[in-house]
């Protein structure tokens, strides 16, 4: 009998503060109309304070995980973090997460593809399960995208917030869970979309930093073109190799990165507007963590056995879809 990634339980969290669009418009040359018709986001939260890394947000996440499925922290085999903004360049998020929930000396690591992220690291943690290495994956997004976000240029800061979504894998023998899920790339896609100095490229020098290259830059309209095509496709693929129709999935869970991307995407399936997630009107772009938030936000609506299908959008490029029968 096959074994499937169910997910068991998901939570989330987002920090306190909350960034209007009224009041990036004291900061930049916007306004709440533009923002609100160009991406439908109307505000993000952000997190505040000195020292508070990502990290802190993933420690929230999954403490209420393991919280509200009863888990206790030594029953945990693996921990996997997909963030593009970790506390550090090293250790990893997820080595922080995990000690600071108490996992012990879980394995745990860091997984790096933007937006698609969560997409990513739910493909490799259910592996995990499928193979009966491991019994209980928790597979975490995180980001603190106000910490490379350059709050002098219009074109990104409107875009982004903070937050960390997490869930909880576990085997199933009835089908539940993630069923099936593709994930691609495309490292020609640097040009449109990255954060040119931090690496081993452009180490931080004077000059990085005046320049402000420490903060992520995107060509937005090349970024849209590409979205909208490659979620669509990939969404597509994933429905028809498991002979799926629209009227068989009950939600599709989009990226968060502009509503009328998440439009055109669901239009592009044949899936009308009430079975699409939706919060990017009080997050953002969020980036690894929109998918799990957007579960998170959800959960009260979905029924076991919904079909759902995840699909992402993001830096490298990166892409890719799941699909996801609800367990709980
Ligand atoms: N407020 C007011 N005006 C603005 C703003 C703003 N915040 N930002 C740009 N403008 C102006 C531009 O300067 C331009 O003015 P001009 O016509 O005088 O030159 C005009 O608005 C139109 O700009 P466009 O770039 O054509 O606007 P567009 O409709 O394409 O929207 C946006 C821009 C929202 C960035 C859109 O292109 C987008 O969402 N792109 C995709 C972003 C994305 O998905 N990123 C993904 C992932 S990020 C990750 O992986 C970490």
């Amino acid at each position: 009998m096959k074994i499937t990634a169910a997910i068991t339980g998901v939570h989330g969290y987002v920090p306190d503060y909350i960034l209007t669009n009224e009041e990036l418009s004291t900061m930049v040359d916007t306004s709440d109309e533009w923002i609100t018709s160009r991406t439908g986001i109307k505000e993000r939260h952000i997190l505040k304070g000195e020292g508070q890394g990502t990290s802190v947000m993933g420690i929230e996440a999954v403490k209420g995980l393991l919280a509200k499925t009863n888990t206790k922290p030594d029953e945990i085999d693996l921990l996997l973090c997909a963030t593009v903004t970790p506390d550090y360049v090293f250790p990893s998020t997820a080595n922080l997460i995990a000690t600071a929930c108490g996992l012990g000396h879980v394995p745990s690591f860091d997984l790096g593809a933007a937006c698609s992220g969560f997409v990513y690291a739910l493909t490799i943690g259910s592996q995990f399960i499928e193979t009966g290495k491991y019994r209980k994956v928790i597979v975490v997004g995180a980001d603190k995208m106000s910490s490379i976000v350059d709050y002098q240029d219009r074109t990104t800061c409107v875009l982004f917030g903070d937050g960390a979504g997490a869930v909880l894998l576990e085997p199933n023998a009835d089908g539940y869970g993630i069923v099936d899920s593709k994930v691609y790339s495309d490292g020609a896609g640097v040009q449109h979309l990255y954060q040119k100095a931090g690496g081993s490229k452009y180490p931080p020098t004077l000059e990085t930093v005046q320049n402000r290259e420490h903060f992520a830059r995107q060509e937005g309209q090349a970024v849209f073109k590409f979205a909208v095509v490659r979620m669509a496709e990939v969404a597509a693929e994933i429905m028809e190799r498991n002979q799926l129709t629209s009227e068989e999935i009950a939600w599709l869970v989009p990226h968060q990165a502009n509503k009328r991307i998440i439009d055109a995407t669901a239009q592009r399936m044949g899936i009308g507007p009430e079975k699409v997630m939706l919060n990017i009107h009080k997050y953002g772009n969020t980036t690894a963590a929109t998918i799990p938030l957007c579960l998170w936000d959800y959960e009260s609506q979905l029924k076991k056995g919904d079909n759902l299908v995840l699909a992402a959008f993001g830096g490298g490029f990166t892409w890719g879809a799941a699909l996801v029968k609800w367990a709980i």
